[in-house]
């Protein structure tokens, strides 16, 4: 199959409307998108990304209005929480009405929808009359893809189109949320929207339910995911570049330049926004050449920080 890159949002409608796969840009990463409604169309997506299917996949809609098409309720601080965030990378687990095939939520009853702030997808949404499910668009446990060309380099020839919205501006996956018997916000991973925005919206405390190796309550919380293929390790950079003594090494940090390695700053004007826009280019860039290890600062813990870290924890892969 011949995989086009376009602009042309008319021709991603026809496709998806097909059952066709289509790689849509938005705000955080590129997402690899079908109808959510045709279950031929979804078990194409864990198909074309080798998913295993027991990792349900988020649904994209166009608004609030069509969000409350899919779900069964939306506690109220979730309303509110919605209004305030929405458009933006924030994706609420909800208990979804019956039309959402159980392939789309792994069987769970509970289905992650969310609104993506991006023009170009956002009109795409408002023309369909389903919801799209759309994991990010690369093989499963790869770097997320934040450009068109990121998408077609991994997938070419598996899907048709590529919907090219350019560079994603938070470059990192939706924070994903939840609502627990007594209305509190559980973080089940973090993301484009931080915990301190959250919180200062609420007025209180989240819970946090994000990765720990012995408790994978998520599969997004696995742990080897968004892995090079060149090995990743992080913490204490010149410790490190001690221990690496004679390999050749790539160091991944936030403003700082460390001798004898090649330094690849995510944001020279220590501007945590543009850090986490570039941190899977970087990845993606660095492992492209011919590295032995790539060292990686850690983040300040706060903002998007957290979300950076939580990435490169889980890029770290033992036995490489
Ligand atoms: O920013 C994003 O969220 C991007 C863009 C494309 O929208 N999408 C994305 O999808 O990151 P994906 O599939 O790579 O990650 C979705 C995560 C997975 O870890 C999955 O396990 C979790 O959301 N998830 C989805 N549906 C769920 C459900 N019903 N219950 C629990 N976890 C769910
Ligand atoms: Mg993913």
């Amino acid at each position: 199959m011949k995989t086009i890159i376009g602009k042309d949002i008319q021709v991603a409608e026809a496709l998806l409307r097909k059952g066709e796969l289509v790689a849509i840009p938005t705000e955080t990463v590129y997402g690899l998108a079908g109808n959510a409604l045709n279950e031929d169309a979804v078990l194409n997506i864990y198909k074309v990304k080798n998913r295993p299917q027991f990792n349900p996949l988020i649904i994209h809609v166009a608004s609030l209005q069509k969000m409350k098409l899919y779900v069964e309720h939306i506690p109220a601080k979730g309303l509110r929480l919605a209004q305030d965030f929405l458009p933006g990378p924030l994706t609420f687990l909800l208990p979804k009405k019956n039309i959402i095939p159980d392939l789309v939520t792994a069987a769970s009853n509970l289905v992650a929808v969310r609104i993506p702030n991006h023009a170009l997808t956002i009109s795409l949404l408002e023309k369909l009359d389903f919801p799209v499910a759309a994991p990010s668009a690369n093989p499963f446990g790869y770097v997320s893809p934040t450009s068109a060309q990121h998408v077609f380099d991994s997938l070419h020839g598996s899907i048709p189109y590529i919907l090219d919205g350019g560079d994603c501006k938070v470059g990192l996956e939706s924070t994903i949320i939840s609502f627990n018997e007594n209305e509190q916000v559980v973080v089940h991973r973090v993301g484009g929207t931080t915990i301190e925005a959250i919180e200062e919206h609420i007025g209180e405390k989240v819970i946090m339910d994000v990765f720990s190796p012995d408790k994978p309550s998520t599969p997004g919380q696995l742990k080897s995911h968004y892995a090079t293929h060149t090995p990743l390790q992080m913490g204490n950079v010149n410790e490190l570049i001690r221990e690496y003594e004679g390999k050749k090494i790539a160091v991944i940090s936030f403003a700082t330049v460390y001798a004898g390695t090649k330094s690849f700053m995510l944001s020279q004007k220590e501007d945590m926004n543009e850090a986490a826009k570039n941190l899977f280019k970087t990845l993606r860039q660095l492992d492209k050449q011919d590295f032995d290890i790539i060292l990686a600062e850690r983040f300040p813990e706060h903002g998007l920080g957290a979300a950076i870290n939580d990435r490169l924890m889980r890029a770290q892969q033992e036995n490489k």
